[in-house]
Parts: C-alpha cells; structure tokens; sequence
C-alpha cells in the first residue's frame, strides 16, 4: 500500500484516523459488527440505513439502530427519508445519540425504499437535495455527508450534480457507489465515474464497489484518486480486511490469518451477539455471519449446514470449537483475504473475559 493512500482524514472539528471506512449494510453492520471491525483498524463505521419515519413513529427496534458502542467511536449514522424536517428532526436525534457525522441514503435502489421517495430516486429530484441538506445543516454542528450512485440509470448519470450540490450546502464528503439504480449491484462498478467526480469537486471523494482485497484497495486509490475508500460486502466474514490493507506493502512477507484467530473472532461475536439479543435470536441472526466466516476453510459446508441446527449459544459454540479442532493443524488460505496481515491476535476471546466477564471487568453493554 502507499503511504500516500492511508492517511488521516480532517473534517469539520473531527479527525479520522485513517480513510478506510466500513459500508452501511442494512441488517449486517450493527453495532457489533462495526466494534469488530473498528478494532481491525477501520477509521470510521457507518450504521445501517435508519428510516426516518421509523425513528419518529415507530418502535424500539428502530430506535435501537441508532445504539452506539463506546468502542466504535466515530461513527456515522445514516439515515433514510425524503422529508426535510423529518430527516433533520433524526439527525439532530443522531448526533445526541452520539454520532460523529450523518449520512444521508441516496443511493438505496431498494423499491420499498424508493417507492416512499427515499435512497437513490432522491437524486431524480436535486432541488429535493438540496433543500434536505440546507435543512439538516440548521439542526446539527457534525459533518453532514451524502452517499450516491451514479444516477437512476444511463440516461440519468447526474452525480456530478447532486455531489456539487452537496459542496454547495456544506457536506463534508461524498461517497459514490458507482453503480446506477438500475444495475442495482450487477456488473463491475465504474470507478472511472469516481475518478472524473474527484476532478469535479474539492471536498473529499470516497470511492466504494468492489473492494474486496488488498489489491483493489490499492487499485481503487491509485485509479480514482479517491480521498478515502467505503468497503461492504468485502468485510463479510473478514473483519480483519482493514489491519490487512493498512498492512499492506508487498513484496514484504507477512503471516496468514490462522484459525484460531477466526475461530475466536467467530465465538467473540456470537457472545456479543446473544448478549445484545439474547437466546435464541442472537443465535440465529450470527447464521448468515457462520457462513461469511467460514468461507474458504475446510469442510465449510459442513460447518454452515451444522451450525445451522443449533439456537443455544452453549451448543453453537460446542460445535464451533469441535470443528475448529477437528481442523486444527490444517495448513489453508482463507479465501478472499489474500492472506496478507500482521494481524494483531486481537482480543484473547478464548475463556475471555468478552465470555465470561469478571465482575471487575469493565465490559460495556451491547
Ligand atoms: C445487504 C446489503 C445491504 C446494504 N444496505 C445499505 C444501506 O443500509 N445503506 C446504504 O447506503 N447502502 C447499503 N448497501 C450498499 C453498500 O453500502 C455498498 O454501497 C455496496 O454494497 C457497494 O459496495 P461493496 O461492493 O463494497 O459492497 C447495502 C448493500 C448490501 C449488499
């Protein structure tokens, strides 16, 4: 990696420490996740998209979304709307939750989401934009951010437009998706796109689709220019993406993640995870993070139909543990992580405290 590419990033009164951010994944970054990969070096974490009308008239569950973990700090909360009082009512909400900036969704393709006027179909409406965010300024002192697509489709390519508008109002960055509404997550990104919007715009330009490994990250800084990178689906089942990227300077000879520390990454979540939801939800929303986790090491599809039968923690992690020492000695490379790190081990999960917290072990609650 080059030195130039990781660095600090200045906005407002806030200093990140690097310009690696973690992508809003709806119903996957929680505030679990985002700790887990904050302490793999990630500069700034993002929640999941949070309805703004869901936060004002709905219940808990929405409201919880906003939960920010002490040790996730900074992160980004980003929410979804199409009303301007609305979205600068939760805003405000947000930064008294905690947050360190907003970021307003204007990239969701999703039809439910769009249908209610909301994510990408904003950016067929720049007026729209404009008095949103001119708004939400008025309501919170944090950097206000957008994230876009390149537009609604091919013949709707305004990006240019709605990011110069968000310079206009006073953002503090931009994320692109280069993808349009249309392509929704099909076919490559177009990062060419990022690199024509940074020379479109002074403020900050962050690149993210498609990052997946160490190579792309650099290939994303060195081919867009781009001031930071977004990562999301390419930190599923490897939080470690970000110590290894910031690792990362070949042809230095680094070790390879082992299973033990996945293994422990994994019995670490799955505790967090039924402490914040308790038994048996906790158990079951960790299933889709099992597969992610196991992707690339032996016997993986035996492991995710298995893990699959259980919906107590005790025996979930039983199992865990039988599988891993089941593969223990196995010498093999975990797909997609391009094993590249000087991984720190992490916390010690194993007995830990994480699990099994003493009483003078200050262990915040999810
Ligand atoms: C399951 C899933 C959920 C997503 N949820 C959100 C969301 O809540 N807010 C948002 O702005 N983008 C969301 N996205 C888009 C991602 O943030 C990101 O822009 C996209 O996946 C491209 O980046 P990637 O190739 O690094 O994954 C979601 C994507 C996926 C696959």
């Amino acid at each position: 990696m080059n030195a130039a590419d990781i660095h600090p990033l200045h906005l407002e009164h806030l200093k990140l420490e690097n310009n690696l951010m973690l992508a809003p994944l709806a119903g996957i970054t929680d505030l679990l996740f985002r700790v887990i990969v904050k302490r793999y070096g990630c500069g700034l974490v993002f929640s999941e998209m949070i309805n703004s009308n869901g936060v004002l008239h709905g219940g808990l569950k929405v409201l919880r979304k906003m939960d920010i973990h002490p040790e996730e700090h900074p992160v980004g909360i980003q929410i979804a709307g199409d009303d301007p009082k609305t979205l600068s009512q939760v805003a405000s909400m947000a930064q008294d939750a905690g947050a360190a900036l907003i970021n307003i969704n204007m990239g969701c393709p999703a039809k439910k989401v769009t249908k209610s006027k909301a994510g990408c179909i904003l950016m067929r409406d720049p007026k729209l934009v404009e008095t949103i965010l001119l708004t939400i300024q008025k309501s919170i002192s944090i950097p206000l951010t957008i994230k876009i697509r390149l537009g609604w489709d091919e013949q709707e390519l305004n990006y240019p437009e709605i990011a110069k508008i968000a310079e206009a109002c006073g953002c503090a960055f931009v994320i692109l998706h280069a993808r349009t509404r249309t392509q929704a997550f099909k076919g490559q990104a177009r990062w060419e796109e990022i690199r024509k919007l940074k020379e479109t715009i002074k403020i900050p330009v962050i690149g993210n689709g498609d990052i997946t490994t160490c190579e792309s990250a650099v290939r994303m800084f060195q081919e867009t220019g781009c001031d930071g990178i977004m990562i999301g689906r390419g930190a599923l089942g490897q939080p470690w993406l970000f110590q290894e990227i910031k690792a990362y300077a070949p042809p230095k000879q680094t070790r390879r993640i082992r299973w033990p520390e996945i293994k422990n990454i994994i019995l670490e979540h799955l505790a967090l995870s039924v402490e914040r939801y308790g038994e048996p939800l906790g158990v079951k929303l960790m299933r889709k993070h099992f597969a992610w986790y196991s992707h690339g090491l032996p016997k993986s599809s035996a492991f995710r139909y298995q893990v699959h039968q259980f919906e107590r923690e005790i025996d979930t992690r039983q199992f865990i543990e039988s599988f891993f020492d089941s593969i223990s000695g196995k010498d093999f490379d975990v797909a997609g992580a391009q094993t590249i790190c000087d991984l720190p081990l992490g916390r010690q999960v194993q007995g830990s405290a994480i699990i099994a917290p003493s009483a003078n072990q200050n262990i915040p609650t999810f």
